[in-house]
């Protein structure tokens, strides 16, 4: 039984892994250490310094639309009152206060409005049942999201002009898209968070709460789980790490992202690696212009979904890997490069400065996976599956993970549970494997020389 001496050992120090242990530590568990590949204490999760983990990123979005999926939408909402209170407190802390890779000058949350987007004029399905569930279940923050229906939109312009000029400014700052023929709204309650400071927050916070770190390889990858199999029962009894060392304990939690069906085999139907896109623009330090022009405080996040094209690929494979990568699929890059030539010609001139492959982890039904594994004997956890969607609750979602942890039901504990993929179900393509038509050798890769936009060839 799992008790407030038990020694836990969570390998991966992303987001999964620092959330949960920030609130097993925080609610009185004396003995977590946490184990990463990466040596988070000296490159403070920045990702253009040999980070490689979807929590280390320069920014990620914060939203609470979440569709019909009220319990993370109102985990979103409930999330964000601590964002802003993190956001507070390392803005009022003196230096000497803060962990190194932290100032005061970062912010960890900007509200800077997120504006979900979709080509033509008709609602997007998600965004309606969106509206209509925060109509419903949170209406003072419905108040907060404003429509965008083709080109003119005066009374929903007339409301924001209510709340400030601003926002006016910022409704209409990607009507280059499509030419204006786009639908959506703008949630101004949403934004981004700063990810990779967010990450060297919350990691100080669990030091304060007595959890420890075993950071960088090879003493904190590992190589192995410790098995005891005894015909009957096996048992996970620690881990081995790449320094040969062994370390014991009565619980392993692996919350290794991507990475963790690699650690654990029995994931390989629960968990797939695939690859997002991600694409860099340096503006020169020069043109304060344009530094002005998309800082949060005058610009909003915003995504464009056009159609229904998600492709992305399977297996991790990053700038930082053995058999490294530095570049991305070649469609994806284009359609990118569609959008800004139509929204944003002035950033053309400077091209994409670099790339990265971020790697999500999706369940078969971009739920969690949280839970026991099976036929553990309770030794081995897995707390996964972000798909695509998991940082804005870097401040929250331990606590629900405690709640799996201990077997108290809560509104998550159905959705979060081990499962596999089946034949014949929706799966979100988890069972395509080696042979699907995501598989990176069959997706066609871009050239450096294709980071250049002028390259862009109109239909
Ligand atoms: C392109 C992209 C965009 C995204 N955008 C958003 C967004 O806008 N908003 C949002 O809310 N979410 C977003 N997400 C999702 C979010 O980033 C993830 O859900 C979340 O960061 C996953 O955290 P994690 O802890 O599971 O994984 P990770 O952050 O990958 O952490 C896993 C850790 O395990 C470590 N590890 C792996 N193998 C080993 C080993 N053998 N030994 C020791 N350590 C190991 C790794 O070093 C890593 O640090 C996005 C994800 C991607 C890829
Ligand atoms: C954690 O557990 C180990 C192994 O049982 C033990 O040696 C160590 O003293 C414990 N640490 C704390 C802080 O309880
Ligand atoms: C670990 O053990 C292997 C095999 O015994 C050896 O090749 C390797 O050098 C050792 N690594 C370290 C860091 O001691
Ligand atoms: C656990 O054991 C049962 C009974 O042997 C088996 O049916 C099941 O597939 C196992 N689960 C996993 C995830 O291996």
């Amino acid at each position: 039984m799992l008790s407030q001496d038990s020694k836990i050992i969570v390998v991966g120090g992303g987001v999964f892994g620092l959330s949960t242990s920030l609130w097993l530590a925080r609610a009185g568990y004396k003995n977590i250490t946490i184990y990463d590949r990466c040596p988070f204490d000296k490159n403070f999760y920045n990702p253009s310094n040999g980070c490689d983990g979807a929590s280390a990123d320069i920014n990620k979005v914060f939203r609470m639309a979440y569709a019909d999926k009220v319990e993370y939408q109102q985990l979103a909402i409930e999330a964000r009152d601590i964002w802003q209170a993190w956001t507070e407190t390392v803005m009022a802390s003196s230096p000497p206060e803060l962990p190194e890779g932290l100032t005061p000058e970062d912010k960890l949350l900007h509200v800077c409005g997120s504006y979900f987007l979709d080509e033509g004029t008709v609602l997007r399905g998600y965004y309606k049942d969106s509206l209509a569930a925060m109509e419903k279940t949170a209406p003072e923050f419905r108040k907060m999201l404003f429509l965008k229906l083709g080109k003119d939109n005066a009374a929903e312009k007339a409301r924001l002009r209510k709340i400030s000029e601003k926002w006016v400014e910022k409704y209409r700052v990607i009507d280059g898209i499509n030419n204006g023929n786009t639908n959506g709204f703008i949630d101004i309650q949403a934004g981004i968070t700063i990810a990779d400071k967010a990450c060297v927050y919350a990691r100080f916070l669990c030091e304060q709460a007595g959890v420890k770190f075993v950071l960088g390889d090879p003493q904190g990858k590992l190589s192995s789980l410790i098995i005891e199999d005894d015909g009957a029962q096996k048992r996970v009894k620690g881990i081995k790490t790449c320094d040969n060392l062994s370390h014991f304990g009565d619980l392993v939690i692996v919350a290794a992202g991507s990475w963790t069906a690699s650690i654990i085999p029995e994931a390989h139907l629960t968990v797939e690696a695939t690859a997002g896109t991600v694409m860099f623009i340096d503006i020169p330090k020069e043109r304060q212009d344009l530094w002005n022009k998309f800082h949060p405080d005058n610009y909003p996040v915003w995504s464009y979904r056009k159609g229904d094209g998600d492709d992305r690929i399977s297996t991790p494979r990053t700038k930082y890997s053995k058999d490294p990568i530095d570049t991305v699929p070649l469609y994806g890059l284009s359609r990118m490069k569609e959008v800004i030539a139509q929204g944003f010609p002035e950033l053309v001139e400077f091209g994409f400065t670099d790339s990265r492959l971020c790697w999500y982890t999706d369940s078969p039904d971009h739920n969690y996976v949280i839970d026991y594994v099976p036929n553990y004997s309770n030794s081995l956890f897995i707390c996964t599956g972000g798909s695509g969607h998991a940082f804005k609750f870097l401040p929250i979602l331990g606590k629900h993970v405690k709640n799996q942890l201990e077997r108290v039901p809560d509104q998550f504990s159905a959705a979060w549970k081990w499962r596999a993929a089946e034949e014949g179900k929706p799966n979100n393509g988890l069972l395509e494997g080696e042979t699907g038509p995501r598989e990176m050798s069959r997706v066609e890769m871009a050239d450096r020389c294709d980071f250049k936009m002028e390259k862009v060839q109109w239909k």
